[in-house]
């Protein structure tokens, strides 16, 4: 039965679509089926994929507003093991046609629901803000994995996250839970990023991964090829990270 986890920081610019891209090829190299989905109008994970987002017919648009089957907006195989359902800049016309909808947070998660058991792992990336499409992942999620960057701002808006991921277990998903927090573009030249690490341990109550995402321009580069960091550059830190973090996040099971 898939796991269902949702990439979530209302953060933008923290590495929450590198995160969700490499992440899922990542565990689809190690033989797991992965579905990914995109709940970003900015639709970078779609390109990130090698789909070009102005040439997609069914998205996630159509399928919240219910205008598309699930199975419809699922494109099989964008890499091995990899499905996607896409999104492009439409969909940030969702949140408005949904207003009075019954229901509507849970769009999504009847739709994951009904496709999840073919999949070892869904993959949600979010969108940087914590607005209905955010509310409609945490729905359908099992888990959140909170991208961190290593930056001055780190831990600002965070406390919001955590309270909103909060509300949602309390009203609308008993079992959602933090999953943990992942640390990204560390850069070990910098005394800062060292300093972020130790201040966010000390002060969040959240597991934090072991494996941190280095800096590295191979991971900056390989979304204007379409590809994940595993395929374009198999050597990179980039590559070696986000395997590392595919296992942990593979150990973390039950
Ligand atoms: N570890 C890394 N090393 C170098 N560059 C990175 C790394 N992680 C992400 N980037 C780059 O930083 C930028 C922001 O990353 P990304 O798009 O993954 O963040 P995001 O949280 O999804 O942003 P948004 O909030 O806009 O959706 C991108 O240009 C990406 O290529
Ligand atoms: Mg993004």
């Amino acid at each position: 039965m898939g796991r269902v986890i949702a990439i979530a920081n209302q953060k933008g610019g923290v590495g929450k679509s590198t995160t969700a891209i490499n992440l899922s090829a990542c565990l689809a190299e190690k033989g797991k089926k992965v579905l990914t989905i995109d709940i970003d109008p900015q639709g970078n994970t779609t390109s990130g994929l090698g789909v070009d987002k102005n040439n997609v017919e069914n998205t996630l648009y159509e399928l919240l507003l219910e205008e598309k089957k699930v199975k419809e907006c699922i494109i099989g195989q964008v890499i091995e093991n990899v499905d996607l359902i896409p999104s492009n800049v439409n969909l940030s016309g969702a949140e408005i046609e949904l207003i009075g909808v019954e229901d509507k947070e849970y769009i999504l998660k009847r739709a994951v629901d009904k496709v999840k058991k073919k999949y070892d792992y869904v993959v949600m990336d979010c969108p940087p803000s914590l607005s209905m499409l955010t509310i409609n992942a945490l729905c359908a999620a099992n888990s959140v994995l909170v991208p961190i960057q290593c930056e001055y701002y780190a831990l600002e808006g965070l406390s919001q996250l955590i309270h909103t991921i909060e509300l949602v277990k309390e009203r609308l998903n008993h079992k959602l839970f933090i999953e943990g927090v992942v640390f990204t573009m560390y850069d070990a030249r910098t005394n800062l990023s060292l300093e972020v690490v130790e201040n966010v341990k000390e002060n969040l109550q959240q597991n934090i991964y072991k494996t941190i995402i280095p800096r590295n321009v191979r991971l900056a580069e390989a979304p204007s090829y379409g590809k994940p960091i595993n395929l374009y550059d198999t050597k990179s830190s980039g590559a070696e990270s986000y395997r590392l973090l595919a296992e942990e996040v593979m150990n973390r099971e039950g």
